[in-house]
């Protein structure tokens, strides 16, 4: 163990942020569904070292298995086949590795968002929340950590992560943190850990996302509430800027156009492996119009999950809903986007009725 220091060698130089704390003199319950969910979140406290089987060893085996999850069903073409077992194996692991590790470093992200909500939000049901959402992102950050510990290597973050994490907690308007934090990010992450829950075999795994998920699902949750009372107090300009940080956020993430989306991170990991980048893609292309038509289409997070949180929120009016659809287009295509905006609205789907029960796989 390195011994202790004030600074220390793994620490990034420090980020200059923007925040208003302000203090709140009445302690009554005032927003009574946030005033709920602090008591719901404080009863489903779980500690990560007593209620997981850390001694369990990974499966390598399901781990090694676990299903890409990308948006291309790449896994299904004559392109992964030509690969050979050894490669395929490797890249399924770096893959896993890639997403655990942004996972990660997300959680952290989230710890400090939750941690500056408690200072900036003015209602105190809000800052009580928030204090038990900052709890849930320490124990968030401690189990991934572990569990990457145990495969022995972590990532460095992505850069449009890193990225989206920065303008969030730089930016001096609390809900712009809301929206950025509780609506984009942990809607992308509430998504892609249910979806990993769903393909994986790997039982400690699966747990530790179980558990997460269970969590995140109130974030979203108190997010989608508290966001919801104040779009309707907020003048025409302060919501198309509400409007603008959310598409800022999400297009950082999903855009990879021009190289620098999430996407594009991991095909650099890839190329490591020894892939070539360019090729894949030219073959994924050939083989991909035949494909999307035997594969369900998959929505993926941003059009499955975060854009209709937004609409139900309030926060799609047709000037966001285009330019999301403009960026969903350019990266997944008319097939999977939509040719146009009245189709890429209609097939935007319902938020699940119970978010918690959905996040869980135990409804559709
Ligand atoms: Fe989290
Ligand atoms: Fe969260």
């Amino acid at each position: 163990m390195t011994p202790f220091a004030l600074r220390t060698p793994t620490q990034e130089p420090d980020l200059a942020t923007a925040m208003r704390v302000v203090y709140q003199w009445s302690y009554a319950p005032e927003v009574e569904e946030l005033r709920r969910l602090y008591v719901k979140a404080a009863e489903a406290q779980w500690v990560a070292a007593r209620d997981l089987d850390w001694e369990r060893p990974i499966d390598e085996e399901k781990l090694g298995a676990t299903p890409l999850g990308l948006g291309l069903p790449i896994e299904r073409t004559a392109f992964w086949r030509s690969l050979g077992e050894g490669l395929r194996r490797t890249l399924t692991r770096r893959t896993a590795i890639f997403r655990l590790s942004n996972f990660l470093h997300g959680e952290q992200g989230a710890l400090m968002v939750a941690a500056q909500l408690v200072n900036a939000v003015p209602h105190i049901d809000a800052k009580f929340y928030a204090a038990t959402q900052t709890m849930d992102e320490a124990r968030h950050v401690e189990v991934f950590a572990r569990y990457i510990g145990k495969l022995g290597e972590v990532d460095p973050i992505a850069p449009p992560l890193k990225g989206i994490l920065d303008a969030t907690l730089a930016t001096g308007d609390w809900m712009q943190k809301l929206v950025g934090m509780q609506i984009v990010v942990e809607g992308l992450a509430l998504y892609s850990f249910r979806e990993m829950r769903n393909l994986t075999a790997e039982p400690l795994l699966r747990d530790i996302l179980g558990y997460v998920a269970r969590d995140e699902s109130r974030h979203h949750a108190y997010g989608v509430q508290y966001v919801a009372r104040c779009v309707p107090c907020l003048a025409p300009g302060e919501r198309t800027a509400l409007e603008d940080f959310a598409i800022e956020a999400a297009r950082a993430l999903i855009d990879n156009t021009s190289g620098q989306g999430m996407f594009s991170a991991m095909l650099r990991l890839w190329a490591e492996a020894g892939i070539d980048p360019v090729e894949m893609l030219t073959r994924l292309r050939s083989e991909g119009a035949g494909l999307s038509r035997s594969v369900p289409r998959r929505l993926g997070p941003m059009q499955g999950f975060v854009v209709p949180t937004l609409r139900r929120l309030g926060l799609l009016s047709d000037r966001a809903a285009a330019r999301f659809h403009e960026v969903l287009r350019a990266n997944l295509g008319g097939e999977v986007a939509g040719e146009d905006l009245e189709t890429f609205l209609a097939r935007l789907p319902e938020l699940p009725a119970d978010v918690a029960a959905w996040a869980l796989s135990e409804i559709e």
